[in-house]
């Protein structure tokens, strides 16, 4: 039986299924959302190989007509010239306004095939079939769409909703535990940012969860898509709430960007992300030493860094004031206030700097 949630935007509003063996069902699932055949199912080599026979013959069960686009692997696919090719794919597969863009795969293959699914006839329906623990968690469920420009990730996109989320829990058996991992990166920042009762759950339940225990797992992905869904709801656009989602990411993405996308996964970095802005609060006075300590104790028990690796100053400082959220030097970060609770506050530069650099804290 699937766990079910709505994320609630009025005409726009959704529905977000996760449990066990739900590929082999995903055509019959589809048939109730009125599309059209054929449709385009975006993935790559590596998550296709695995899941690309069982969504086909449920697809065609269900009356698709399916084509298959394939997108490197990594990062490198979250390009314009790789969205480019989608087009073409588009094209000759014959997609027409209400046929469908299906995403089959991470948080990579989720942003390059939303991006097209938004852009291709001035957007067609869009549904996601994420296959990571982060992209079930987080990136599938939102909108947010987006292909890097050689000057930053994530510059050229939209928000765009999914009109369905099916979230495959049996997925997750082929993937390696560091993206696990990485994925628990997120998990553990909604406990700190909404809700304090899941991050003694986490506390209790991590090594079930790494473990890749089902109901672990499904109670894990369920309870941070209410979480996503209900600040989304709220906020679809970020003109405020969803900024909390944030958190972490301050110095987390300037860690990504100093160190070349390629050391790091995404949770990684937003897992020391989420320790320097607790040390921040700590500091201030704002956030209590305990708190900060069943945090740094949480990620490293998930095998996540909480340590920053030795780091060039003046990069990190400049990677600092790239920042989208930057306003006359101020950083808005995402500090919290106890576990279950954050604020979006100004911080300087200065501040981030002697925090991050601060010794027993980089370099380790
Ligand atoms: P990813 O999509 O690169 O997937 C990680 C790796 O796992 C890839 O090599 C992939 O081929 C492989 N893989 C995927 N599913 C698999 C499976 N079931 N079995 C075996 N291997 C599998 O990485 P990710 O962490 O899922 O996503 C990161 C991306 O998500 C970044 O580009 C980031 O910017 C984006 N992101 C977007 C949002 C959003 O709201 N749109 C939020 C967070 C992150
Ligand atoms: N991952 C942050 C957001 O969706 O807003």
């Amino acid at each position: 039986m699937a766990g079910e949630l709505n994320v609630d935007l009025g005409e726009r509003t959704y529905k977000i299924l996760c449990g066990s063996g739900l590929l082999p069902v995903a055509g019959s699932i589809l048939r109730n959302l009125n599309l059209a055949t054929p449709c385009l199912v975006v993935s790559n080599a590596t998550v296709a190989g695995f899941y690309w026979p069982v969504l086909e013959s449920s697809l065609k069960a269900g009356g698709f007509n399916p084509r298959l686009a394939l997108v490197p692997d990594g990062e490198e696919a979250k390009t314009l010239q790789v969205a480019a090719s989608l087009y073409d794919a588009a094209l000759a597969a014959g997609i027409e306004r209400q046929a469908a863009v299906i995403a089959l795969g991470g948080g990579v293959v989720g942003d390059v095939a939303g991006f097209i699914a938004a852009t291709w006839l001035r957007g067609v329906p869009f549904i996601q079939v994420p296959t990571t623990l982060l992209a079930q968690v987080d990136s599938s469920v939102g909108g947010k769409v987006a292909v890097n420009h050689p000057g930053g990730k994530n510059l050229i996109g939209a928000f765009y909703q999914p009109l369905a989320v099916i979230a495959d829990l049996d997925t997750l058996a082929t993937l390696p535990s560091r993206e696990i991992r990485a994925g628990l990166a997120e998990v553990i920042k909604y406990g700190v940012i909404a809700d304090a009762g899941f991050f003694a759950y986490l506390e209790e339940h991590l090594e079930e969860a790494l473990a890749r225990e089902a109901g672990v797992l499904e109670n894990i992905v369920l309870r941070s898509c209410a979480m996503k869904a209900a600040v989304v709801a709220r906020d679809e656009r970020e003109s405020g709430l969803r900024a909390i989602l944030n958190f972490g990411h301050t110095v987390g993405h300037a860690v990504e960007a100093v160190t070349g996308f390629t050391a790091y996964r995404h949770g990684e970095a937003v897992a020391m992300g989420m320790v320097a802005a607790a040390r921040i609060a700590a500091r201030r006075g704002m956030f209590s030493m305990e708190e900060t300590g069943r945090l740094v104790r949480l990620l490293a028990r998930a095998g996540l860094p909480v340590n920053l690796p030795a780091l060039d100053p003046t990069a990190f400082r400049e990677a600092l004031g790239h920042d989208k959220k930057i306003r006359q030097g101020q950083l808005r970060m995402v500090l919290p206030e106890s576990l279950g609770r954050v604020q979006v506050i100004s911080v300087s530069i200065e501040e981030v700097m002697a925090q991050v650099f601060e010794k027993g804290f980089i370099g380790s």
